[in-house]
């Protein structure tokens, strides 16, 4: 069978052939030569239907150059394909339906409304979804206004931290709106009485956008600024899930996301923690359920949508170490861990998703050869993580 060959799929982010990420297959290609597995990058424009070739990008180690060459199908697919309104995107829903058949280390996902609904149906993960309703009309942020006395409002599509506001109940019956826009500037905040509210966001058509209705959770460190976490929770080298790492991200002045591309910097979760939750207990209880639970979210996902290979958790944890999921990222960037100067859990989040496919890859040799494969399973519950008051 030869070497087990792995293709990158991506898309182009323009029509001149820009393509993000490379750097991280550059990488990804040295280490997956040491490792005895053969990686090439494309991406849907780049397939040739009738004859089932592909136009490949390759990375050359030696002459550290990119080249193309044509190339049979892989063995193994790793999807990297972001979501963006384009043609191309189009091209990517055709490629998956023709060759649907073939092995993906990972699948999609869907919006933030149905991985939320998703979630709601597992009891062990509903104290960890901060409540959340579909925008259907002003009605709906009225309820949630008068529950809770944060709200966040963000798109089912978004990602970046785009679009997303935050209402924040003050005293007087004033309220304080703050955000972003879709292109990501921080918009000016605004004070208005619940009476002005519906008004000040019409521009914001948040049905049409359909956004989502959130309670909000107090994030705030004591300098005014938010933070939360980057969880990364991967398949190892035995098919099984396992916790890379966790970093910490505290969102720019005058921010209310926390999202790097949004001026957001990256700490390591221990200093974090500690900065925001004084005892120490707490600390170290909500680290290790931060990261049981992680696992946990990732196999019952992979159990509802099939199998996937790494899941980035955006988590907030609140001051009373309390862990809630704020979003479910299928195509995590790993910078994070580099930017928190953890290059070690760096290299890992890079090499991991190279030893599952290996691992995968000997599996399904094995099959063919009809010798017992050990069986990719559902990963069981390992330990049981407290119950809920
Ligand atoms: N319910 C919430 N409570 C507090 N902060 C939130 C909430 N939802 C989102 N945020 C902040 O906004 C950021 C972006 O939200 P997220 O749901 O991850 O959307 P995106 O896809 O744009 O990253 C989060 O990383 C967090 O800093
Ligand atoms: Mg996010």
């Amino acid at each position: 069978m030869g070497q087990p060959v792995l293709g990158i799929m991506t898309l182009y982010l323009n029509d001149n052939g820009l393509l993000e990420e490379k750097p991280i297959y550059q990488k990804m290609t040295i280490a997956g030569k040491k490792m005895g597995l053969d990686i090439y990058v494309f991406t849907p424009r780049d397939v040739n239907y009738k004859q089932n070739r592909i136009n490949a990008l390759m990375f050359d180690p030696v002459t550290k150059s990119w080249t193309r060459k044509w190339r049979s199908f892989p063995h193994m697919i790793f999807d990297r394909c972001r979501i963006q309104r384009s043609q191309r995107f189009v091209e990517l829903g055709k490629f998956r339906k023709q060759y649907g058949h073939l092995t993906f280390l990972n699948h999609m996902l869907r919006n933030k409304w149905i991985i939320y609904r998703t979630m709601r149906k597992d009891p062990r993960f509903i104290p960890h979804l901060p409540l959340t309703k579909m925008y259907e009309s002003p009605s709906d942020l009225t309820d949630m206004i008068r529950k809770y006395p944060l709200i966040y409002l963000k798109p089912i599509n978004g990602t970046g931290g785009r679009g997303i506001l935050r209402i924040q109940k003050q005293q007087g019956g004033i309220y304080l709106i703050q955000g972003r826009d879709q292109s990501r500037r921080i918009i000016h905040p605004q004070r208005v009485p619940l009476s002005e509210l519906h008004g000040r966001l019409e521009g914001w058509n948040l049905k049409e956008n359909h956004y989502l209705v959130q309670q909000g959770i107090q994030l705030k460190l004591p300098n005014g600024r938010v933070h939360d976490y980057r969880m990364l929770v991967q398949k190892n080298g035995s098919g099984l899930w396992e916790v890379t790492g966790c970093a910490g991200r505290i969102g720019a002045s005058g921010s209310i996301t926390s999202n790097l591309h949004g001026g957001g910097e990256a700490v390591t979760m221990q200093s974090l923690l500690k900065r925001f939750i004084k005892n120490d207990e707490t600390v170290e209880a909500a680290k290790l359920q931060a990261e049981e639970l992680s696992i946990q979210m990732a196999i019952f996902l992979e159990q509802t949508y099939g199998r996937l290979c790494e899941l980035a958790l955006d988590l907030a944890i609140d001051q009373k170490g309390h862990i809630w999921l704020l979003e479910v990222n299928p195509k995590p960037a790993r910078e994070v861990f580099i930017q928190a100067g953890e290059k070690e859990t760096y290299r890992r989040a890079i090499v991991r998703p190279l030893e599952y496919a290996i691992w995968l890859h000997e599996q399904k040799k094995r099959r063919k050869e009809k010798i017992q494969p050990l069986e990719e399973k559902i990963q069981p519950l390992e330990e049981k993580f407290p119950t809920p008051e």
